[in-house]
């Protein structure tokens, strides 16, 4: 790994929208590229259900160390030329507590391939992003991206106290656990996963990644610095505007007039007191101008990790269509990102951009007919025999209300599993001929987007980007 810390982290963008190419155009910068680590299985699926077009997920698993499950997964997955115009995607199996083998090898493999790829040919630094909030899917996703050799893993959406030592035990070549939590639990529960048991006489030597923890207040990073068993390497300061999820306003939520969450003083986080934990820490939500990136420097910070100034980069993994359509918004200046503390079924206030023919308009969330078959948010909750059932507040209400969920939190849930296959060009068309509609999420400080769109009537790419942040830019 290269011994420089980065100035600039372009932050991971699930799903799909900090790619393998966007991680790649900014690793080659010498900054940080983030892949998003976020349902790298199905993305691997339908990419080869697509045809693998470019051949890059068949080089990709070329090189994944157990031949054998690299050739189980194109078998089960690739289609020559893609699928017949009309036939849905095939479903792919969900991670659970105790997952089945073929749902962990395309864990595994999915994970590899994102970040083999952004790796490849150069040797700057590829950093990982995964959501907390997503347990049951870490250990699989970690492993694959460890053994593509991934220099950094940064998580956020929780409290990652059990990373470091996830990462310390799988670059020992030994089994890692994770406590997941579980909705009306009686008893712990836990989930592993031995390296030995997928990869047998095929795993190689593994290297332990640096592990940045993203949050929100300086409190939870002195809580998580103290203990050396839970301490990261460093963490990523992300405030409220920041594109994705949000950490809730502490305290009670209180929305305003618009329905959206208020934050106060109370939710920013004290940086001298970030610098006086000793640990290096970088600066994200509204840092995408270089004035902003000065400041980052002069209080403390290594620097900044920005999301929707390269989710609008030539790289990103939006589809072309709706990249330029949000760019022509941000250009008009009519963008309005909107934080809603429904739209997620994970209860983290999520940032929705209002973009028509998208779920944000309600005409179009009405006439989705609400369908969970992707569930990478579903939560385990305890029956009151003790057996797991997984439920995700965005599935149709009978069925939540079935498994013990209460129906009041399916209310206003945006499906941010199909919406986000979609916005990448992987939307399920339903045997009714039914298209998963997008929804888009951006950071609501489009600042430094404009200002870059303004100065590039051609757009940009992830590496002119960086340079723009670091002051040197040549002239447009
Ligand atoms: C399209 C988009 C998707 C995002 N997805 C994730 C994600 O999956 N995980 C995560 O930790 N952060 C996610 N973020 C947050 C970014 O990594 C980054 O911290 C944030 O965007 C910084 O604020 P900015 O948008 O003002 O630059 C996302 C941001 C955007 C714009």
């Amino acid at each position: 790994m290269a011994g420089q810390r980065p100035t600039i982290i372009q932050g991971g963008m699930g799903v799909g929208v900090s790619s393998w190419r966007l991680a790649k155009s900014v690793s080659q910068t010498g900054q940080l590229g983030v892949v998003s680590g976020t349902a790298l299985d199905g993305i691997l699926a339908r990419r080869l259900q697509d045809g693998d077009p470019g051949g890059h997920a068949r080089r990709a698993l070329a090189h994944f160390p157990s031949p054998a499950m690299a050739q189980r997964i194109l078998d089960a997955y690739f289609l020559e030329g893609g699928r017949p115009p009309g036939k849905p995607y095939r479903p792919h199996p969900t991670l659970t507590i105790t997952p089945s083998r073929p749902a962990v090898e395309l864990a595994l493999t999915g994970n590899f391939v994102e970040v083999w790829l952004a790796k490849e040919g150069h040797d700057g630094v590829v950093g990982i992003n995964f959501l907390e909030k997503i347990q049951i899917a870490t250990l699989s996703a970690a492993l694959g991206a460890m053994l593509a050799g991934v220099d950094y893993v940064l998580m956020g959406a929780g409290i990652p106290k059990e990373i470091p030592r996830m990462l310390t035990d799988f670059a020992a070549g030994a089994p890692a656990h994770l406590t997941i939590d579980v909705a009306d639990q009686t008893r712990t529960h836990t989930a592993v996963l031995d390296p030995v048991e997928y990869l047998g006489a095929d795993l190689p030597a593994l290297r332990r990644p640096s592990f940045l923890a993203i949050i929100s207040v300086h409190v939870l990073a002195g809580y998580l610095a103290r203990d050396p068993e839970i301490r990261p390497d460093g963490f990523v300061v992300e405030g409220p505007v920041a594109g994705g999820h949000s950490a809730p306003p502490r305290g009670k939520m209180v929305l305003d007039e618009t329905g959206q969450p208020v934050y106060s003083a109370k939710d920013e986080a004290d940086l001298a007191k970030m610098v006086a934990l000793g640990l290096p820490f970088w600066l994200a939500g509204g840092y995408g101008t270089p004035e902003r990136v000065a400041e980052a420097l002069a209080a403390g910070a290594e620097g900044v990790q920005c999301g929707t100034i390269f989710a609008l980069a030539s790289e990103s993994g939006l589809t072309a269509d709706l990249r330029q359509h949000i760019i022509d918004d941000v250009r008009a200046g009519t963008l309005h990102v909107r934080n809603d503390p429904l739209a997620s079924p994970t209860g983290f206030p999520f940032k929705v951009a209002e973009l028509d023919d998208t779920l944000s308009e309600p005409a179009v969330y009405a006439a989705r007919p609400r369908i969970c078959d992707l569930g990478y948010l579903r939560e385990p909750a305890e029956r009151p025999d003790g057996s797991l059932v997984y439920r995700c507040a965005s599935e149709p209400e009978h069925m939540y209300v079935k498994k013990g969920g209460d129906a009041a939190a399916t209310a206003g849930r945006v499906c941010l599993c199909n919406s986000l296959f979609a916005n990448i060009g992987f939307p399920q068309r339903r045997s009714s001929g039914f298209v998963e509609p997008a929804a888009v999420t951006l950071g609501q400080d489009l600042v430094g987007a404009a200002r870059l769109l303004a100065e590039r009537p051609d757009g940009f790419g992830g590496a002119e980007a960086v340079a723009w942040l670091l002051g040197n830019a040549p002239a447009a």
